[in-house]
């Protein structure tokens, strides 16, 4: 069979990293693209150069030639500017936006069939503005947070009770915002629900921590996370490719679902060869529906902003 083509658009810290862990798990052939001469030619060559190490038959070539995204399978656009301190994810809009009118056309044109994954900040308006421009149903354009977002959150509950990560299972929902929202009614640790482990003003801290996480990050580097939000992005393009069937948390666009039409906000989909094979619903409490509301409508409130700047 042949192999697939993972084409990133944007060869920065988030993409790149997330191509390496792609490579190194053979889902297919690598591809760079960034506007900064050398830098994906030169990421992509010493990637290419850890193959006989790692032992991977791949192929991992880079490019400033938007061209060269042509028949990817599968799009990664992390392009555009990262959040700097003190500077919110909302300030990212106007520049970011139109890199994704010129990314979205581009893949319209080149890579008619494939899955898009979207990750550009601001999160929400980014991948709206993808669907846009491409035109792809709703099933091939999908955003990247949930998965990020759930993962700290499951980070700091694991470390909170000094358990295992993989006994943790969580989901945060909403918009890639400070107003994002972990869903403690359908969060558990080895099958037991959360809220019999961890008292709630507890959780009530843990859970603000998760919404901080991106900022709590960039505090620290001075630019923003790339590692996590890097596997993130992997989970998605596996799940993908491997037709894996996985149920995570993913910015999709909604026509109904959880009483929302016409706008992505996070929710648990089922990834799969068919890319958002379903939108899971999941009975939420009064609070977690409220939450979940205002955050749907703070993703409304940022593509009019967008809609106005563009
Ligand atoms: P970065 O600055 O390391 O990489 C971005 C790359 O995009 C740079 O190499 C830059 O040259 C390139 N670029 C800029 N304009 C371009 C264009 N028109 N075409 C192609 N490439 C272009 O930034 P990083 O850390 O990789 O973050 C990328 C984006 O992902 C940011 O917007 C960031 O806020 C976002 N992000 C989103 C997350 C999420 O969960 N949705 C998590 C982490 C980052
Ligand atoms: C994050 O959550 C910046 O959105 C990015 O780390």
């Amino acid at each position: 069979m042949a192999r697939k083509k993972i084409a990133f658009i944007g060869a920065g810290n988030v993409g790149a990293t997330c191509a390496h862990m792609c490579f190194l798990s053979g889902l297919g052939d690598i591809f760079l693209y960034d506007v900064v001469d050398g830098l994906p030619q030169g990421k992509a060559l010493d990637m290419l150069e850890a193959a006989p190490v790692v032992g991977v038959d791949v192929r991992v070539s880079g490019s400033t030639n938007i061209r060269d995204i042509e028949g990817a399978d599968c799009c990664v656009i992390t392009a555009g500017v990262p959040r700097k301190p003190g500077m919110s994810r909302d300030d990212l809009l106007k520049v970011n936006a139109g890199v994704m009118s010129t990314v979205g056309r581009a893949i319209k044109e080149l890579c008619p069939n494939a899955f898009v994954i979207t990750v550009t900040n601001p999160l929400d308006a980014m991948v709206t503005q993808i669907k846009r421009e491409t035109g792809f149903p709703k099933n091939r354009v999908v955003g990247q947070a949930g998965v990020l977002d759930s993962a700290r959150y499951r980070t700091f509950i694991a470390a909170e009770l000094g358990v295992s990560v993989a006994s943790v299972s969580a989901m945060v929902l909403g918009g890639h915002g400070d107003d994002m929202v972990p869903i403690r009614s359908h969060t558990t640790v080895g099958g037991v629900p959360v809220e019999r482990l961890i008292p709630p003003e507890r959780l009530d801290e843990i859970e603000q921590r998760t919404r901080q996480g991106g900022g709590e990050i960039v505090n620290l580097m001075k630019t923003s996370a790339y590692y996590a939000p890097a596997a993130a992005i992997w989970e998605m393009v596996e799940a993908y490719l491997l037709d894996r069937k996985k149920i995570l948390p993913c910015a999709a666009y909604l026509e109904g679902e959880y009483g929302v039409s016409g706008c992505y906000a996070g929710v648990p989909v089922l990834l799969g060869a068919g890319g958002v094979e379903k939108v899971i619903e999941i009975e939420l409490t009064p609070a977690e529906r409220s939450a979940f509301e205002r955050s749907v409508a703070h993703v409304r409130e940022l593509v009019a902003a967008m809609d106005k700047v563009l």
